[in-house]
């Protein structure tokens, strides 16, 4: 696989102010959510979820790139057309979710790391065979009393880098998730310090694996108060924060910044990734990476909760994430607004 190869599909995925659709919920993840709307935890109503989203009119037109999970790119429509040949047909690159899962860290108390690079190497093979042509591997990082330590970022951070080297040996445009959660009552000030410090370990790590980066997307967290801190900043404050924080580290080769959303509302995410690009719009300027969004719950949850598992429901539920999906393209072009929440 061409070095030019991995850089085209990096930039086609976040050309055209479109951006990813997460959808690589690990079985236990979105049979928690599928619980909580009352909807059956088996596989056939997993598969009928994921037919309902990938067959949402004009999701193409929004959406660059879906991350799959290992369960549904073997998956296929009721009418038996593989759900890979379904993104393609409507323009969208199939990607997929690599790593196994945030797993305690040994002798770190309240810290994760992500594990998964044993036999990486054949189950990407496999994966870009099934046509695959980006991954994504995502690192948890807690914040709290005394934490994250430095082995905890670290590994981390090696991680990520091993994966994305992984990655573009075998044709695939890893994206690189190291997520600063917004769980505690942290500010902030110390959520961009924390996610400035992570991404500088972050970028060390990919230069020392001899990753690419004009052949990457890196997905970070916005850089927000504690979900229990006292103080909310504004749209603009974060939006600020955010980009500050990322201009200090994100170097310009970088393609693309697609962010996840971690827990925001819907509208909350779109409208601080509006007030970012609305800032460089209003300088008469561009960053130097698109800034685009890899949401999932910001994008599917509506939909989720429209949908509760019933064929009857389905217009309703596409309606509703290709909403959500036409706001973020226009955030990306700085042209979200309220009003539009109301459309
Ligand atoms: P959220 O947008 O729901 O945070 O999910 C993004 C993601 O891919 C998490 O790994």
């Amino acid at each position: 696989m061409s070095a030019q190869a991995l850089v085209d599909t990096a930039r086609t995925l976040v050309a055209d102010d479109k951006g990813l659709l997460a959808m690589d919920e690990s079985n236990g993840t979105c049979n928690k959510r599928f619980a909580k709307e009352g909807i059956p935890q088996t596989v056939e109503a997993r598969r009928a979820y994921r037919e309902v989203i990938l067959t949402t009119p004009g999701l193409g037109a929004c959406i660059s790139g879906a991350i799959l999970y290992d369960e549904t790119i073997r998956q296929q429509k009721k009418d038996g057309t593989p759900f890979v040949k379904v993104l393609a047909d409507a323009g969208v690159i199939p990607g997929i979710k690599v790593d196994e899962g945030a797993k305690d860290l040994a002798g770190h108390p309240g810290e994760k790391v992500t594990e998964g690079l044993d036999g990486l190497r054949d189950r990407l093979q496999e994966y870009f065979q099934m046509g695959a042509r980006f991954a994504k591997w995502r690192a948890v990082i807690a914040l709290g009393e005394g934490i994250p330590s430095r082995g905890c970022i670290e590994a981390n951070a090696q991680a990520l880098a091993r994966y994305a080297a992984l990655c573009q040996e075998t044709g695939l445009v890893p994206v690189v998730e190291p997520e600063v959660l917004m769980d505690g009552d942290h500010t902030l000030e110390r959520c961009r310090a924390v996610t400035e410090e992570v991404l500088r370990r972050v970028f060390d790590q990919l230069y020392m694996q001899r990753v690419m980066l004009e052949g990457m997307i890196l997905k970070p967290n916005m850089v927000l108060p504690g979900l229990t801190c006292i103080k909310q900043e504004t749209v603009y404050e974060v939006a600020d924060a955010t980009v500050k924080c990322l201009l200090r580290v994100v170097p310009a080769a970088v393609p693309g910044i697609a962010f996840l959303s971690g827990g925001q509302s819907g509208e909350l995410a779109s409208a601080r990734l509006n007030a970012m690009n609305i800032r460089f719009k209003a300088a008469g300027s561009r960053p130097p990476w698109a800034l685009t969004f890899s949401f999932a719950r910001a994008i599917q949850q509506p939909a989720l909760e429209i949908w509760k598992g019933e064929q009857s429901n389905l217009p309703a539920a596409q309606n509703a994430l290709y909403h959500r999906a036409r706001c973020n393209t226009a955030a990306r072009r700085g042209e979200y607004s309220a009003a539009m929440e109301a459309t």
